[in-house]
């Protein structure tokens, strides 16, 4: 244990080995989310309010990666974000939006625009699931007027529609969409009910980004945040009903009774759904999540830009030596996400050598156009920087209980504040920031000698103290200081 014993990632460099790959590019990069889960790129957002929403979390799964939608916001609110991933993309649309036929095209327009659709199913009256045409944007006029005339007037009607069953075959939805030029495949039963919707783009998408992080049926993989007190049950229902397919339970001191009760009470209710437990800060917790049938141990105390519990209460452990003493734990029995601290990217390689299977990472992305927030531009400067907080920051904490009594906004503000609010650079997409972490990961195992990551954590937990150099203050001069 005495190499990591208070150190972190700036406290190491990875000593290189012979280099095996030709490619960089064939380097993989896959390893386990959960224990049923796996993703191409070991990268997760945090469930943060000031990170991940719908929008971080489907780009977060089209990368490879996945994102945890926040809980800092009504469980209605949070379920419709889980709801916007797994609708965006599939094989096919289980639930296709539909308006009855005498809709007017204004209620058309609007309806496209609120659920971000190009084509509507048309019904034969509101809620019979009868097809009776297809909508789509081109057929609307866009010259204006007509606003109050109705959609059958301007959709393709039934009888010149291609539909298929069903159970159609991605294979041959796409012979059909292909031969017929169209991009829209209604899917009706033998009584002409709506079953389904295949679209082009979701077949197109299933090939020209086959890492993304997806479910049987071809729709992008989502995780989400509940808590461990209060309607969290509630929550997790709503959350799993909405589509989830792993839920985190995220606290910020994971080893402890209340954490205990929660995740029994959980199991009793779910027993088959993925479960992420956290944060713990090594052995003792870790063996305790693990006990309690943890499918993830999240690990951090305090290690977080936006956290203020080491400076507040002294409690942590150094985030190196948290995630080396976890996997000594429960080794690869259950996956470890290394949550919060990381401020390079070869702080993440260090992390995935050293134990954790995943790393989330909050201020990393919350730069980013996928991040909720504005970009705030100084005038001066013209400088661009967006909004990150913790998620018990004053702000946030407020922002979470907007719809709170009185009593419950008292009782939250009463606990010290161990978050706080800062602002990061502006980095445009987090598919940039994806890209460029993927390509330094892949170099980082080149240099480690192996082409796949997993090869890599394997030999380096098993001797770490072979490839791990610890760094004096003047080597790490030499190293970081440019
Ligand atoms: P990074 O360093 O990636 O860390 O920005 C993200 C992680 O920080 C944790 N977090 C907090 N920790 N008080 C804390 O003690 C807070 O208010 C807070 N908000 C977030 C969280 O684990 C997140 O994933």
């Amino acid at each position: 244990m005495s190499l990591f014993e208070g150190r972190t990632y700036d406290d190491f460099l990875f000593r290189p080995q012979r280099g095996i790959v030709s490619s960089r590019r064939g380097v993989k990069l896959t390893t386990p989310l959960t224990r049923t889960l796996r993703l191409e790129l070991p990268i997760v957002s945090a469930n943060m309010d000031s990170v991940t929403s719908a929008e971080m979390a489907r780009t977060m799964a089209l990368e490879g990666g996945i994102g945890f939608v926040h809980r800092g916001q009504t469980i209605e609110a949070e379920a419709a974000d889980v709801a916007a991933v797994k609708r965006s993309h599939g094989h096919l649309v289980e639930h296709p939006w539909r308006l009855p036929r005498d809709a007017t095209l204004r209620e058309a327009r609007d309806f496209a625009r609120h659920h971000r659709v190009t084509g509507i199913l048309i019904e034969e009256s509101r809620g019979s699931g009868v097809l009776a045409g297809l909508l789509s944007h081109r057929d609307l006029p866009w010259f204006g007027g007509h606003d109050d005339e109705r959609v059958d007037a301007y959709m393709t009607p039934f009888e010149r529609l291609v539909t298929a069953a069903p159970d159609v075959e991605p294979a041959e939805a796409a012979r059909l969409l292909f031969e017929n030029r169209i991009e829209k495949l209604p899917l009706i039963d033998r009584d002409r009910k709506i079953r389904g919707l295949v679209t082009k783009s979701d077949l197109m998408l299933a090939r020209t980004r086959p890492g993304s992080s997806k479910d049987a049926k071809g729709r992008l993989l989502v995780g989400a945040a509940i808590g461990a007190r209060g309607d969290f049950l509630e929550r997790a229902a709503e959350l799993l009903r909405a589509g989830a397919d792993v839920l985190v339970m995220d606290v910020a001191h994971g080893h402890s009774d209340v954490m205990r009760e929660a995740i029994e009470a959980f199991r009793r209710a779910f027993p088959d759904a993925a479960l992420v437990a956290g944060n713990v800060g090594g052995a003792d917790g870790a063996r305790f999540l693990a006990d309690l049938g943890a499918d993830a141990i999240k690990v951090g105390i305090g290690p977080g830009r936006g956290c203020r519990t080491r400076l507040e209460t002294a409690a942590g452990v150094p985030q190196l030596q948290a995630v080396y003493e976890t996997w000594s734990a429960v080794g690869d029995r259950v996956p470890i996400i290394a949550d919060g601290g990381v401020r390079h990217d070869k702080d993440l390689f260090l992390a995935l050598a050293c134990g954790a299977s995943t790393v989330m990472l909050g201020s990393m992305l919350s730069g980013t156009d996928e991040a909720p927030g504005t970009v705030i531009e100084d005038p001066a400067t013209h400088e661009k920087r967006k909004l990150y907080r913790g998620m018990t920051s004053p702000q946030a904490v407020l922002n979470a209980l907007y719809e709170a009594t009185p009593e419950e906004v008292d009782d939250a503000l009463d606990v010290p504040a161990e978050g706080q609010e800062l602002e990061v650079p502006y980095q445009g997409s987090v598919r940039d920031v994806l890209h460029r972490i993927r390509g330094h990961l892949r170099s980082a195992v080149s240099y480690a000698g192996e082409d796949a990551l997993e090869r890599v954590r394997a030999k380096v937990v098993a001797a770490p103290e072979r490839y791990l150099v610890p760094l004096s203050a003047a080597s790490r001069r030499e190293s970081y200081e440019r």
